[in-house]
C-alpha cells in the first residue's frame, strides 16, 4: 500500500510544526503535504519539557505547548492540520527511506512517496550505556528528550518527596532539570567531567556565577569525574550511582543528560553527512536536490562564521524550517539563509541570552560578584563576534543581538569594558 504527497516532513518536532505554518501561509493545497512522526502528538515546543512541564503546580500540558506558540505563532493542534488540509502520520516511524525513489517505508508497512522531502528528525539523547555504564533502562533513571521521557520524569519526581537525586551531566538538560528538581523539594547533587558547567558555552567565570547561585538553593557540585556504574535493589530500581572517582552518592532517582546524536541513519551512504548531520546549503537543501534538512539534524552554512555548523536550538530550528519551505515554494524569491545564533536559557529566576559565537578574546561587563545584570563579550580578530547577557530587558536583549549581527571593530578592550552594556546599545 502506498500514498503520494507533493511534500512530506519526516519528524514531527518544533521544526516540523514551524515547516508546516509556513506551507499554509503560503498556501498549499489540501491533501498536498503530510507530516510523519514516530511520537504519538502533534508537533510540540519541546523546550517546555525542562520547564513548564516539570513544574509541581499549574505544570504546562497538551495541547498548551503545540507549536508555534514559543514564538507567538498560531497553536497548531490536531484540528488545525485537520482543517488545513495537512495529513498527520503520527506514532509512525519511518524505518527506511530511498531517495532515489523519493520513497519513505513506515513501521507500519506503507510506502509514502514524495516530491519534496523536508528531513526534520532531530536528534536522540546519548545513553550512558554508550559511555560504558549499563543500568539506564532502570525506572527512576530518566532521560529528557520528548514527551514519554517527560512524563517518565515526573512519576519519578512524585515518587520521590523530598528525596535524592543525581543529575549526570552540567549541559542545558543538567542545569534546566536540576533547577526543576530543586523547584519540586529534591536535593541534587550534579556530576559532571568538566571544570565548571555548561562547559560549550561559559566561561569558568560566568559558570561560577550560575554554580553560587544553585549552591544557594541548594544544589551540590561533584565536578571533574563521570559515573562508573549502579547500585540497584531487588526490584531493579537503582539505590546508589557509584562514580569513578571512588565516591557513591544515594538516590531515588536520576536525571541523565550527557548530549544528543542527530538522527541520520536513515540516509548514511545517501546524502553527504557533515558535523554529525546532514550537510545542506544555504537553501537548506540537501546532496540530493528533492532532500532538505532543518533544525538539529541540519549541518548549514553559517555565513556570519564562514563555517558550516549544526546547532541544537529551538530558534535555529524555527527559522531553518521557515527558510526551508521559502526556498521549496519560491525558490527564486529565496536569498541563502543568514542566521546569527541565539541560545537562551530560563532556570529559577534567571534568565540569559547568547549572539554570536564564543570565540576569541572575553571582556566581562556588569558585576559578576552581587549584580542580577551582567554579561560579556566575546572578540575576535579585532570585531565583536559574540555577546552573552543575563537579566536583560526585552530592549537590552534585542541591543546585543544587532551588535553581534553588525560585528564592529574593535580596537581598544579596556574601553569596550568601561562601555559594558551602553556599548551594544549605541551599536
Ligand atoms: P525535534 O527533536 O524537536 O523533533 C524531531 C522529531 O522527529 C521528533 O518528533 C522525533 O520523534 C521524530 N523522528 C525522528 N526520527 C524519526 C523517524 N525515523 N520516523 C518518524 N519520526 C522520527 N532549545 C533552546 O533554544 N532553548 C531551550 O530552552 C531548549 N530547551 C530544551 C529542553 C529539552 C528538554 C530539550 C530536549 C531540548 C531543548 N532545546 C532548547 C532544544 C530544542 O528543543 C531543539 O533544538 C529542537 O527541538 C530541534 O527541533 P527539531 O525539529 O530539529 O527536532
Ligand atoms: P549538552 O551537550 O548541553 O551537555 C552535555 C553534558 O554532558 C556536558 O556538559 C557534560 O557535562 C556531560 N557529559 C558528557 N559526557 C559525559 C559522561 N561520560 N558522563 C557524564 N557527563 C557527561 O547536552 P544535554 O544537556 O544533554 O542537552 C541535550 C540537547 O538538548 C542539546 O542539544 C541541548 O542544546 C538541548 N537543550 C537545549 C536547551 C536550551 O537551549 N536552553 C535546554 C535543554 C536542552
Amino acid at each position: 500500500m502506498g500514498r503520494a504527497f507533493v511534500y512530506v516532513i519526516l519528524g514531527g518536532g518544533v521544526s516540523a510544526g514551524y515547516a508546516a505554518l509556513e506551507f499554509v501561509k503560503r498556501g498549499v493545497l489540501n491533501g498536498e503535504l503530510c507530516i510523519i512522526s514516530d511520537e504519538p502528538v502533534a508537533p510540540y515546543e519541546r523546550p517546555a519539557l525542562s520547564k513548564g512541564f516539570l513544574l509541581p503546580e499549574a505544570a504546562a500540558r497538551l495541547p498548551s505547548f503545540h507549536t508555534c506558540v514559543g514564538a507567538n505563532e498560531e497553536r497548531l493542534t490536531p484540528k488545525w492540520y485537520k482543517e488545513h488540509g495537512v495529513e498527520l502520520v503520527l506514532g509512525t516511524e519511518v524505518k527506511s527511506a530511498d531517495v532515489k525513489r523519493k520513497t519513505l517505508l513506515t513501521a507500519t508497512g506503507e510506502t509514502i512517496s514524495y516530491k519534496f522531502l523536508i528531513v526534520a528528525t532531530g536528534a536522540r539523547a546519548l545513553k550512558l550505556e554508550e559511555f560504558g555504564v549499563s543500568g539506564s533502562d532502570a525506572e527512576n533513571v530518566c532521560y529528557l528528550r520528548n514527551i514519554a521521557d517527560a512524563n517518565r520524569l515526573v512519576n519519578a519526581i512524585q515518587s520521590s518527596p523530598g528525596g535524592n537525586a543525581v543529575v549526570i551531566g552540567g549541559g542545558y538538560v543538567g542545569m534546566e532539570c536540576a533547577a526543576s528538581l530543586v523547584i519540586n523539594k529534591i536535593n541534587v547533587t550534579m556530576v559532571f567531567p568538566e571544570a565548571h558547567c555548561m562547559a560549550r558555552l561559559f566561561t569558568p567565570k560566568i559558570a561560577s556565577y550560575y554554580e553560587e547561585y544553585y549552591k544557594s538553593r541548594g544544589v551540590n557540585f561533584v565536578k571533574g569525574t563521570v559515573l562508573s556504574s549502579f547500585d540497584f535493589d531487588s526490584d531493579g530500581k537503582v539505590t546508589a550511582v557509584d562514580l569513578r572517582d571512588g565516591s557513591k552518592l544515594s538516590v531515588d532517582m536520576v536525571v541523565v543528560g550527557i548530549g544528543i546524536r542527530p538522527n541520520t541513519s536513515l540516509f548514511e551512504g545517501q546524502l553527504t553527512l557533515e558535523k554529525g548531520g546532514i550537510k545542506v546549503n544555504g537553501m537548506l537543501q540537501s546532496s540530493n536536490s528533492s532532500v532538505y534538512a532543518i533544525g538539529d539534524v541540519a549541518a548549514f552554512p553559517v555565513k556570519a562564521f564562514a563555517e558550516t555548523r549544526r546547532l541544537e536550538h529551538v530558534d535555529s530550528a524555527r527559522k531553518s524550517a521557515k527558510h526551508a519551505v521559502s526556498a521549496i515554494m519560491e525558490p527564486d524569491k529565496t536569498g541563502e539563509f543568514d542566521y546569527l545564533p541565539f541560545f537562551y536559557s530560563r532556570v529559577f529566576t534567571l534568565s540569559w541570552q547568547f549572539y554570536g559565537d564564543n570565540i576569541g578574546e572575553v571582556v566581562y561587563y556588569g558585576d559578576l560578584s552581587d549584580s542580577s545584570t551582567f554579561g560579556a563579550y566575546w572578540v575576535s580578530k579585532g570585531h565583536l563576534v559574540g555577546a552573552f547577557l543575563e537579566g536583560g530587558t526585552k530592549e537590552e536583549y534585542e541591543a546585543i543581538a544587532k551588535a553581534t549581527r553588525v560585528r564592529p571593530a574593535i580596537e581598544d578592550l579596556t574601553e569596550l569594558e568601561r562601555q559594558g552594556l551602553g556599548f551594544a546599545v549605541t551599536v
